[in-house]
């Protein structure tokens, strides 16, 4: 891809928001033991997904990103996997049957283990610490023997990431994802409101596989009913990490970041002549690039040209996470850069990091409405451009946490203290995420309507 490229090329950039361990010895086994394992993710899968955005930039496809804030060693179970696997398949059931095209499922998942912070430092019951990095780098205890960096938690994060994407690829092709099986996902479901628009459209989906079983449709098309796709993507904060992992694909020949599918640069680390963009620009992936209410134009216009100098389709996602109520003094003027530039992209919506704040109880939380109200903005202002909203980014669980406040079973914030299990972020949970679809579905529907109109 990028000539003249090495994988270690990024150490000589400016670095930020990566620890600095003391023990350089046991990092360098580290890096030399991972180099030696096997990649997670396989160049050919990373190309099909690319393809599959390519899709989503054109209008005939649509992202759907989603998962924890960060994964953490502590939450490691099957039941988790699963229980965000199936609010994914619901989600996308949802907008598969709004926007009527393919839905590309892409987990925040095995992988997503290390996090930029605000500060070096945080202060917890009056005692200074370093702030925690995520489970890969540090832990979470607020001691300052859990706070030290530990290469060694980068073989974990490994061997848990390669469980959870063995586990996600059983799911996948297993049976578990079948079509078929669309009223059984609502098993561990809450009686809401949601939940039964969401029966409704299960019905209606059985009700036309049951017409195309009569009418023998199936028999060609079974496999694809049967199995989804589902990739993997992370923020790929941690270059130690990532290097290890790289790969040459034997067909041809460019390195591919063999962490995850879909790797992706943070608000905070977006520097373009930084360490993480100069790692990212040449691995074959698909690279997510998040966008908030401090990037420029000419920052943009730079970082498009690094990260896909050839124009690729689907190379590039931007995801754009500026928060309610700032999508439009913001998101026009990032769409007139890519319009001056010819630049091919994947317009995705993070409506989590622009709106967390801190609750009255203490706790940092989303306010759900304002995160719909990012989701109503970024379709708004597509409508207005004439461009297309090709996905969405959430930070979700399948579990029944309370980190969120609002939502159809209002969460309040009294409530958070009830399940607040997030390593990190406030994430959405199973009943909001769905909500949440709905609410796209809507404005999928919507365009679709209207451009039928515009075609008539
Ligand atoms: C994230 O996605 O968890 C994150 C830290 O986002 P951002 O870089 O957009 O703040
Ligand atoms: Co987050």
């Amino acid at each position: 891809m990028t000539k003249g490229w090495t994988k270690s090329d990024w150490r000589a950039k400016p670095r930020i928001q990566m620890p600095d361990y003391p023990d350089s010895a046991a990092l360098l086994a580290t890096e030399a033991q991972l180099a030696k394992y096997p990649p997670l993710v396989f160049a050919g899968e990373a190309r099909r997904l690319k393809k599959q955005l390519a899709e989503a930039a054109e209008g005939r496809a649509f992202l759907l990103q989603g998962g924890d804030c960060a994964e953490s060693f502590a939450e490691f179970s099957a039941d988790n996997i699963r229980d965000t696997f199936r609010v994914m398949l619901q989600m996308a059931v949802v907008l598969t049957y709004g926007a009527k095209v393919p839905v590309i499922k892409v987990g925040r998942m095995a992988g997503q283990f290390a996090k930029p912070r605000s500060a070096p430092t945080e202060v917890i019951d009056g005692v200074e610490y370093p702030s925690y990095r995520g489970d890969i780098i540090n832990g979470f205890d607020a001691t300052v023997e859990a706070r030290r960096p530990d290469p060694a938690r980068m073989l974990q994060a490994y061997t848990q990431a390669a469980a959870s994407l063995n586990l996600l690829r059983a799911f996948s092709s297993g049976g578990f994802a079948d079509i078929h099986r669309v009223h059984s996902w609502t098993l561990g479901f809450a009686e809401h409101d949601k939940a039964e628009r969401y029966r409704e459209l299960s019905n209606r989906i059985s009700d036309a596989l049951d017409f195309m079983n009569a009418a023998g449709v199936n028999s060609d098309t079974a496999h694809t009913l049967q199995t989804v796709d589902f990739y993997t993507s992370h923020e790929a904060l941690l270059l130690e990490y990532e290097e290890a992992l790289c790969r040459i694909d034997s067909l041809t020949g460019q390195p591919v970041a063999g962490s995850g599918h879909m790797i992706w640069i943070g608000d905070r680390t977006r520097q373009p002549d930084g360490a993480h963009v100069e790692f990212c620009r040449g691995v074959l992936n698909p690279i997510g690039l998040k966008c908030g209410p401090t990037t420029t134009a000419e920052d943009l216009k730079v970082l498009m040209s690094k990260l896909n100098p050839q124009n690729e389709a689907g190379r590039l996602t931007l995801i754009a996470r500026f928060g309610a109520g700032k999508v439009a003094e913001n998101l026009p003027r990032l769409i007139k850069a890519v319009r001056e530039e010819g630049a091919n992209v994947v317009w995705s919506c993070d409506p989590m990091h622009g709106n967390t704040i801190k609750s009255s109880s203490g706790y940092k939380t989303r306010p759900f409405n304002s995160v719909l109200s990012e989701v109503r903005e970024f379709f708004a202002v597509h409508k207005a451009e004439g461009t297309i909203p090709g996905g969405v980014h959430f930070e979700m669980t399948g579990k029944d946490v309370t980190e969120c406040t609002g939502g159809l079973r209002a969460v309040s914030d009294e409530d958070l203290s009830d399940r607040y299990h997030t390593a990190c972020d406030p994430r959405l949970n199973a009943s909001q995420s769905l909500e949440l679809a709905f609410l796209v579905a809507e404005e999928l529907t919507s365009l679709r309507e209207g451009a039928r109109r515009v075609a008539l």
